[in-house]
Order: C-alpha cells, then sequence, then structure tokens
C-alpha cells in the first residue's frame, strides 16, 4: 500500500515534471506601467473607485457610448439579405477603402485622382499597421532590399508619445528615438527642440507623427508649426507617418462637423507631392473600439510605385491574417457612404466633443475652487480626450492608494471617461496631492 503511494506521487510528479518542463521555464513579463494600472483598478474593491487611466469616451453615467448612427447602420446591414459574411479580399472593403482615403485626404485630393495612393483596411489603425507593414522584412522589400540599413535606423517618435508606439515598432524589431516634444517648464510645445531632433534624424528615417490632438500632451503644433515641420521633414528626407487616431479631436473651435479641420496637418504633407503614410483609426470617432477597423494609407509619389508598394503590401497581409474583419469596414462603410448618416454621425461627434469640453470646463473650475496651487489653466486649453496634468507619479500613486482614482503614471488622465458627479471626487484627490505630496 505504501509502496504502491510512493510510486503514484512519483509518477505524479514525473509526470507534472514532463508535462510543465516546456511552459515553466517561460519567464513573467516585465512590468508594464499601462497594464499595471489597470490590474490595480481592476482588483481594488473599493465602490467608488474612479478609472480616468483609458482613452475611451464614455457617457455622463459612465457608461461606453454606442453612436446611434451606428446602431442604424448594423440595422441596415442586418435587413440587407444580400450582405454575407465571406471573406474580405486581402486588402479589404473596397468602398471602405475608398471613402477611408477620401475621409483622411479630401474630396479633391491630387494624389487620389493621380492614382498614387494605395489604401488597406487594417485590423485598427496604427497597431495593425506597424505590426503589419513596418516588420523589417516588408519594409526592407519595399525600400529595396535594404534591410540591414532599415532596421537599424531609428525611428522618431515625439517625447512622450502613446505608450504603445515604442513597444510596437520595437516588437517589428526596430530602433527608437524620441524627439524632444513637450516642454514640462511652459506645459506646452517643445517647438524649437523638435525642430533640431528632426534635423539630426538620419535621411530614411520614419518620423512617427500624430495629425490631432496628441497622446498624451493634448498639445498640437499650429498651422504655422505644421510647416516648418514639413519642411524640415522633407529637406532631411524622412518619411512621415501619421498616427491619425483622433480625427475628431474635440477642441473649444471644433467647428460642426468639420472632420476637414482635424486633417490639415495631413493634408499639408500630402498636397507637396511627397510620400506620406497614414494610420486613419475608426475606434475613436465612431467609437468603434472593439472592432478594430481602421485603413492604412501610402500616398506614393507615381502610380508605378503605388503599384509596386501595393502588391508588397498583399504579400504581407496575406500569411498575417489572410484577410480582414468585414463587420466594422461594413459599418464605417454604411455610414460614410449615405449622407444622412454622415451628417447625423456629425452631430454625435458634436455631441461628444461638447460633453468633454465641458468636463474640462467644469474640473477646471473645480480645482479653482478648491485653490489648488499653481496655474491649472492647461486643463482648459490642451485639446483631445486627454489632460496632461503635471502630476508627478509620486502624485499618481499616492491618488490611488488613498483616493482609488487610478490614471497613467506620467499624470495623464481621459477628460472622456469624467462625469459631472466624479469631477469633484478628482478636483479633490489632486488638490489632497498637490497640497500634501511633492
Ligand atoms: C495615438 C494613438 N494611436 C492609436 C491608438 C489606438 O488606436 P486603435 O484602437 O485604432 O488601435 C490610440 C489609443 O489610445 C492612440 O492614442
Amino acid at each position: 500500500m505504501t509502496v504502491l503511494f510512493f510510486f503514484q506521487i512519483h509518477c505524479r510528479l514525473i509526470n507534472h515534471l514532463v508535462m510543465s518542463s516546456i511552459l515553466s521555464n517561460v519567464l513573467p513579463a516585465p512590468e508594464d506601467p499601462v497594464l499595471s494600472v489597470i490590474f490595480a483598478c481592476r482588483d481594488d474593491p473599493c465602490p467608488v473607485k474612479l478609472n480616468v487611466s483609458a482613452g475611451a469616451y464614455r457617457t455622463e453615467e459612465g457608461k461606453p457610448l454606442v453612436l446611434e448612427v451606428v446602431r442604424k447602420a448594423e440595422q441596415q446591414l442586418a435587413n440587407d439579405l444580400s450582405c454575407d459574411k465571406g471573406y474580405l479580399p486581402i486588402d479589404g472593403l473596397a468602398d471602405f477603402n475608398k471613402l477611408s482615403a477620401k475621409l483622411t485626404l479630401g474630396d479633391d485630393s491630387h494624389a487620389v485622382e493621380e492614382n498614387r495612393v494605395v489604401t488597406i483596411q487594417c485590423l485598427s489603425a496604427i497597431t495593425g499597421f506597424l505590426s503589419v507593414h513596418l516588420r523589417a522584412p516588408g519594409y526592407a522589400k519595399w525600400s529595396g532590399g535594404r534591410e540591414a540599413a532599415h532596421v537599424n535606423t531609428p525611428r522618431p517618435v515625439p517625447n512622450p508619445t502613446w505608450g504603445n508606439h515604442p513597444f510596437i515598432f520595437t516588437l517589428a524589431g526596430l530602433c527608437v528615438e524620441y524627439f524632444r516634444y513637450y516642454d514640462p517648464q511652459t506645459r506646452g510645445l517643445d517647438f524649437e527642440g523638435m525642430l533640431e531632433d528632426l534635423g539630426a534624424a538620419p535621411s530614411g528615417a520614419i518620423v512617427v507623427l500624430q495629425s490631432c490632438a496628441h497622446n498624451p500632451t493634448g498639445i498640437d503644433p499650429t498651422l504655422e508649426q505644421w510647416e516648418k515641420i514639413r519642411q524640415i521633414v522633407r529637406s532631411k528626407g524622412l518619411l512621415p507617418f501619421f498616427d491619425n487616431a483622433y480625427q475628431v479631436r474635440c477642441t473649444t473651435t471644433f467647428a460642426f462637423g468639420n472632420l476637414d479641420s482635424d486633417a490639415q496637418s495631413v493634408r499639408m504633407f500630402v498636397a507637396d507631392g511627397g510620400e506620406c503614410l497614414i494610420a486613419q483609426s475608426f475606434a475613436k470617432n465612431m467609437g468603434l473600439y472593439g472592432e478594430r477597423i481602421g485603413a492604412l494609407t501610402i500616398v506614393c509619389t507615381s502610380q508605378d510605385v503605388a503599384r509596386k508598394v501595393h502588391s508588397q503590401v498583399l504579400l504581407v497581409v496575406r500569411p498575417m491574417y489572410l484577410s480582414p474583419p468585414i463587420h466594422g469596414a461594413s459599418i464605417v462603410t454604411t455610414i460614410l457612404k449615405n449622407s444622412d448618416m454622415y451628417k447625423d454621425w456629425t452631430i454625435e461627434l458634436k455631441g461628444m466633443a461638447d460633453r468633454i469640453i465641458s468636463m474640462r470646463q467644469q474640473l477646471y473650475e473645480a480645482i479653482q475652487a478648491r485653490g489648488t496651487p499653481g496655474d491649472w489653466t492647461h486643463i482648459i486649453k490642451q485639446i483631445g480626450m486627454f489632460s496632461f496634468t503635471g502630476l508627478n507619479e509620486k502624485q499618481v500613486r499616492w491618488m490611488a492608494k488613498e483616493y482609488h482614482i487610478y490614471m497613467t503614471y506620467d499624470g495623464r488622465i481621459s477628460i472622456a471617461s469624467l462625469s459631472s458627479k466624479t469631477v469633484p471626487q478628482l478636483a479633490d484627490a489632486i488638490h489632497a496631492a498637490v497640497t500634501r505630496i511633492a
């Protein structure tokens, strides 16, 4: 009996060792600062915890918003018995690609007229784009086989930038360098520093630019500054790559239904006839976060180049996911195609923009009312979904511990996830953190 028992344990142990011998060697991943905030908030049992870390729009009731026009488009698709669920072509839904390019480049784009634009549907925007298209072998092929040179050429990204940018480039085996962008002293754009760093970038480097509503700072160059950036990018032979995640940006000057003004930076680069890459997302502006729908537009210098680039894109996509998902593309296409739905979309966008602007104002006034030391006007001056508060990591961690309020460690908060009810809670915490924690 004893022997049998020992034998069973022994067998189980051997079995266990054999069964777990491969995966047990996996090392734990290093802590991801963004994920650790998300997990800390998820695991916090406090009933009044507040998560202002995520870049997703929430209603006044704190709920995710499905746009009415999206529901309408889905209904229409559901009722249309001619819609099927077959595979899309490798580069996606043709109408979606055409309409996405039009949204980004404008109705009267010369580049489109001259057939030197390639647009393909992606798994959302930059995330899908980079993982697919900038993988070293793909990029090297595009650039005439100069793989080694391009792998080692730095990809300058703004400092700071969306936390995923450096991860995506690094995962693609590419080298990342930062150019100056934010000046903590002025809480504004470090324009001189930016120009200096771009001027020092090696020719052929891809420069990652956010077309509007810069995440995390909420600070964009003016049109005059964009023009100077364009000049330096072109004169240095850099390849501009726009992350267009926030067309519409929700500024205080947001013109009713004017999606065009947010694409001005991109269009300025396209108008000069040079090359340009644009990753267009429909996550934020149509609330289609989970549909993972976006487009990559590559503006080439000639139709011949565009044809070659397109052929390479198909080769890269095919082994990776064969063809992109159909549902999100069908929703976007339905809305962009139909002038009434398009108009309804812009009205709902205006509603979202107005709520964000109102939250900025309310937070600013609440901080002022508490007499919190410092100048907080940046809260109302910054644009887009986020505010780069200026709170330091120590203060952020303290607020999570004492007030159960969670934001990224760089002090960025999502204004779009605040409500009139949660603004006082956040203002109390900010006041306490600023007055008690250095
Ligand atoms: C600058 C920027 N790019 C891209 C994304 C992600 O967009 P998508 O959902 O289209 O991958 C975000 C999301 O927060 C972002 O801030």
